[in-house]
């Protein structure tokens, strides 16, 4: 599905509050920025699920998060926790943009760029968690770098990841998602969690993306994997 472009997201991303313009000056130091912004009073949890137990501090990166719904979601169920949402689209970055300025809690910032140039980003082993949320299939092998699973972005992320941080992956493409499972495994990281059929049961803990949404009202299951770094 190709995002229609949206005229005034450019724009509004030079303005926007919550980009983060020079994330390379934050790598090793993510934490500084969030905690330096933090209110003197600890923010009211603004949804009932907020009380789900977080664990402070822990570090997110949402690697093409397009309109942002899952980082703020996530954002405002652990209120505690830190995010990262990553887009390269100019529009739905824009989009993403405006809606953290508007809705969004100080735990969460955006990242509007490339996912390759991660690691000019993050220091190694600072990032807790990663999330890749139906991430672009690139169905044809000579688009298959591009793909966020390729071999290149599993040796970003292991080098990112904390030693004992995960990476997980939703996606309801099933080529993408064996594809996936035969590159984490051949790059030697453990599998955690395992489901081909994601949301069949309540997982109140784990927010829904707008394409997850989209899918799951028409009845199309969620493949979802969880491993840890090698
Ligand atoms: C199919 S959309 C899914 C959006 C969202 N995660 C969801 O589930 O609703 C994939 C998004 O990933 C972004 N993307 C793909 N490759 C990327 C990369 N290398 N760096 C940053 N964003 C990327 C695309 O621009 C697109 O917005």
């Amino acid at each position: 599905m190709r995002m229609r472009r949206v005229g005034w997201a450019v724009d509004y991303l030079d303005e926007a509050q919550k980009l983060v313009r020079d994330p390379e000056t934050h790598a090793g130091k993510w934490k500084e920025l969030f905690e330096s912004r933090k209110t003197e009073a600890p923010e009211a949890p603004d949804t009932e699920e907020a009380l789900l137990e977080g664990v402070p501090g822990r570090l997110h990166v949402e690697f093409g998060t397009g309109k942002g719904g899952y980082s703020l979601d996530m954002a405002r169920l652990y209120p505690e926790e830190y995010f990262v949402a990553v887009e390269k689209n100019d529009s739905a970055a824009g989009i993403a943009a405006s809606k953290y300025d508007a809705e969004g809690p100080e735990n969460l910032r955006l990242i509007w760029n490339d996912a390759r140039f991660m690691d000019t980003w993050f220091a190694p082993e600072e990032v807790d968690m990663i999330h890749l949320n139906f991430s672009d299939p690139w169905p044809k092998n000579r688009n298959a770098k591009r793909r966020l699973s390729a071999d290149s972005f599993l040796r970003q992320y292991a080098a990112i990841l904390k030693p004992d941080g995960k990476l997980a992956m939703k996606t309801d493409n099933a080529a993408l998602f064996e594809y996936s499972l035969l590159q984490f495994s051949r790059a030697g990281w453990p599998l955690q969690e395992i489901s081909v059929d994601f949301r069949r049961s309540e997982h109140p803990e784990d927010a829904m993306t707008e394409y997850e949404r989209k899918f799951t009202t028409e009845g199309k299951p969620i493949y979802r994997a969880v491993w840890r770094r090698k």
